[in-house]
């Protein structure tokens, strides 16, 4: 008797895991982010605001009084370190839906994967023109470069009316840094600027003799650098120490105090377009920030407030959803494709303020900013919000 009840168990467990019959006992969120190698400068930031969204979204009853945990899987910085935590959040996390990855690159490899296995994704900081058009499932936090990239030329003008002429750097292996480049060149032109050279380089270069070269002679007032963390401080740090003496713009890839270590004192100065500020008055923005400063001392960046409004976005659906049909009771596949539904639906009330969604996924966002570096020493400074 007891061995005919053990196997109907297993025969019973057996057919709720196959096809689409999985229930959700825990919801569970997947994080696919950069958090080791040269990309984790910006990983690490979005590893920590997705944290502080757990925990404060759990401390506030999670989905409707049951907790959602996040599962973390490590995309590295390439193509393949992205498809392999897709695969293993969406086949052996069964995550409901997914934030990440860090980089449009990555996003451009990984995101169809769970656009084939119907997985909704939220990008929190790929910036490409493109990513919400990979497929329906495809969504993103991030605003992208075209909205947001213009706000720094248009603040170097205000800082120094006299610019004329435009050196343009990119890395020419990063989709991100491409998509970038073409926004602030069409920028720079239509501010009839003058841009008087374009220097390529690669994401995994650390000398910049050549780039910084042709920098110098072209005589430009105003450097556009469209990179990484890790090139694009140490291509600020080499034109500094020859004596480039003009304003700098740093792309989204140069959003990061980690950067800090990499161009240290020539880092002073560097203009950097926002999608986040922390002074934005939204509650839930209000308790980020001094949670974040209890514990880092210092404001929260950018990277950071996009990964926790991925989360929250993910969150708040998922309460909606659990509120027609409490969420143990769907089957995992029903309630990826209605979560990615209602992520586009909803309007969320994000450190970022108000955001909502186009049909494509693409975010609805109302209020841009600009910072420039202030480095107090070579170790430590500061993001100040220019007005
Ligand atoms: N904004 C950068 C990207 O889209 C990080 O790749």
């Amino acid at each position: 008797m007891k061995r005919t009840v053990a196997a109907l168990a297993t025969l019973t467990a057996g057919l709720l895991t196959l096809g689409s019959a999985q229930k959700v006992t825990t919801p569970t969120i997947g994080i696919a982010l950069a958090q080791t190698g040269n990309v984790a400068l910006l990983g690490q930031e979005q590893v920590i605001g997705a944290k502080f969204a757990e925990k404060h979204f759990n401390a506030r009853g999670g989905i409707n009084g049951t907790p959602f945990k996040l599962a973390f899987q490590d995309a590295g910085g390439d193509e393949n370190g992205a498809i392999n935590a897709f695969q293993n959040l969406i086949n052996k996390d069964k995550v409901v839906g997914i934030v990440g990855p860090t980089l449009s690159q990555q996003a451009f490899a990984a995101d169809p994967i769970a656009q084939r296995a119907k997985v909704p994704v939220l990008g929190p900081s790929n910036t490409a023109k493109g990513i919400p058009q990979i497929g329906d499932f495809i969504a993103r936090v991030s605003a992208p470069i075209a909205v947001v990239a213009p706000n720094a030329v248009k603040q170097a003008l205000k800082l120094d009316p006299k610019i004329k002429k435009v050196a343009v750097l990119y890395a020419q292996n990063d989709a991100f840094s491409v998509s970038e480049t073409g926004t602030f060149q069409e920028t720079a032109k239509a501010q009839g600027l003058n841009v008087v050279t374009v220097q390529k380089f690669q994401t995994t270069d650390t000398d910049f003799t050549t780039q910084v070269t042709a920098v110098l002679n072209s005589k430009a007032d105003l450097v556009i650098i469209s990179g990484l963390a890790a090139d694009g401080g140490n291509l600020v740090k080499q034109l500094r120490q020859r004596n480039y003496k003009g304003l700098i713009i740093g792309g989204n890839g140069l959003n990061t105090s980690n950067m800090f270590p990499v161009c240290q004192k020539f880092c002073d100065g560097v203009i950097v377009a926002q999608a986040y500020s922390p002074a934005q008055k939204s509650a839930v923005n209000q308790t980020f920030v001094k949670e974040y400063r209890a514990q880092y001392k210092k404001d929260p960046p950018q990277f950071a407030a996009q990964a926790y409004a991925g989360v929250q976005v993910m969150v708040e659906a998922l309460r909606v959803l659990d509120r027609k049909k409490k969420l143990a009771q769907w089957d995992l596949g029903e309630l990826r494709t209605a979560l990615n539904k209602q992520i586009l639906a909803g309007k969320y009330n994000t450190p970022l303020g108000l955001i909502s969604f186009d049909k494509d996924g693409e975010v609805q966002q109302k209020e841009f900013y600009v910072a420039q570096i202030r480095m107090k020493d070579a170790k430590n400074g500061s993001f100040v919000y220019l007005k």
